[in-house]
């Protein structure tokens, strides 16, 4: 098949690049390289199955062009990371907002199956975990900025949905909750590559709060695996579903998890959420998945650890610390 990924130059989009290739399709992305790298698709350049596109999903008449010519349409570009999205809010706002009219209208014009990642940042305020797709939702004043991205996304969740009642598009919305691994960078603030970074370095592990807050990680390979089976099976169209791995851990918890299984000798500093977001940021205490939508439609199961997870990440910031030692 011909398959576009939009983003597919950044973390989750390189890894579907890379398994949608290795299953024999046609891969092309388009990407404007706002947090992604050419690095994580240089390995695919030269090859006859592959296209890369340096441009913006907001062009519409080339976003046209590429979907009419696609059979399969996974839409990966989006503002991601707390820090861009504190920093330049409009960008968020509009890549995501108006990427996803324009992904949606002409996929629904030209009958394409389309994927459409959403963020268990929708599930905003919530304290009541496992969080289940169909929960009530409560967030913050559209005065703190980090709620637009959640805003953002869950209008994309309510487009997709509409154009799917009423034109039976065959869309899927997939929350994604914090997904890992080798390629993302830590430096729109994701936690993992921040402090396994630090670790490997020996520096200091920098933990915004009190670190008592958690989360829950799910290695990119099961993520992936999760995407091109749910865009494959026609009873997932129309629904929202949640993708992640259930085990949690404190972010203190993490960061001496990263040191352990280094074997750093970096410290734990902590610093508070206001000296690096300005004052008045809102975080979530506990973010965790239920599955048992995944679980039932798709026998969605994730087979990796967080300590795979963590093996992974070092694995890959020593080997690019080993190649620049023997370049200097
Ligand atoms: N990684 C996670 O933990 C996570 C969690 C929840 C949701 N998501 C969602 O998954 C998707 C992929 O996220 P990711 O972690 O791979 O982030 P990423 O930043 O690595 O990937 C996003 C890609 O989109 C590209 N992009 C941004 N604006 C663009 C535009 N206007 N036109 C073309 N390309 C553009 C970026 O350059 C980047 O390559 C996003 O929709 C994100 O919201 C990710």
């Amino acid at each position: 098949m011909k398959i576009l990924i939009t983003g597919g130059a950044g973390f989750v989009g390189s890894h579907l690049a890379d398994k949608l290739i290795a299953e024999g399709h046609e891969i092309t992305v388009v990407d404007d390289f706002s947090t992604g790298r050419y690095s994580n698709v240089a390995h695919l350049e030269g090859r006859s199955d592959f296209r890369l596109i340096v441009d913006t999903v907001l062009n519409a008449k080339l976003m046209e062009e590429l979907i009419r010519d696609s059979d399969r349409v996974f839409h990966m570009a989006s503002a991601v990371g707390v820090r861009l999205i504190m920093e330049q809010p409009v960008q968020t706002i509009e890549t995501i907002f108006r990427g996803t009219d324009i992904v949606l209208g002409f996929c629904s014009r030209y009958r394409k199956r389309v994927l459409i990642p959403s963020t268990s940042e929708v599930y905003g305020k919530g304290t009541s975990v496992p969080f289940r797709e169909d929960d009530d939702i409560q967030k913050g004043s559209t005065s703190k900025h980090r709620w637009a991205y959640a805003c953002a996304k869950e209008l994309d969740e309510f487009l997709a949905l509409a154009f799917w009642k009423e034109t039976r598009l065959p869309v899927v919305v997939v929350r994604l909750f914090n997904t890992v691994g080798p390629r993302q960078t830590g430096q729109y603030g994701m936690v993992v590559p921040r402090f396994v970074k630090s670790a490997v370095n020996n520096e200091p592990i920098t933990v915004y709060g009190d670190g008592e807050q958690s989360r829950c990680f799910g290695h990119v390979s099961d993520v992936v695996e999760g995407l091109t089976t749910l865009i494959e099976t026609p009873k997932c169209f129309g629904r929202v579903i949640n993708i992640g791995n259930p085990e949690e851990i404190s972010i203190k918890g993490l960061a001496e998890k990263a040191i352990e299984m280094t074997g750093s000798s970096s410290e734990i500093e902590f610093i508070p959420y206001e000296e690096v977001y300005g004052a008045g940021f809102e975080d979530m205490k506990r973010r965790v998945p239920c599955i048992d939508r995944a679980n039932e439609l798709i026998g969605f199961k994730p087979t990796r650890t967080l300590d795979d997870i963590i093996n992974d990440v070092a694995a890959e910031f020593q080997d690019s610390k080993s190649s620049t030692a023997e370049s200097a």
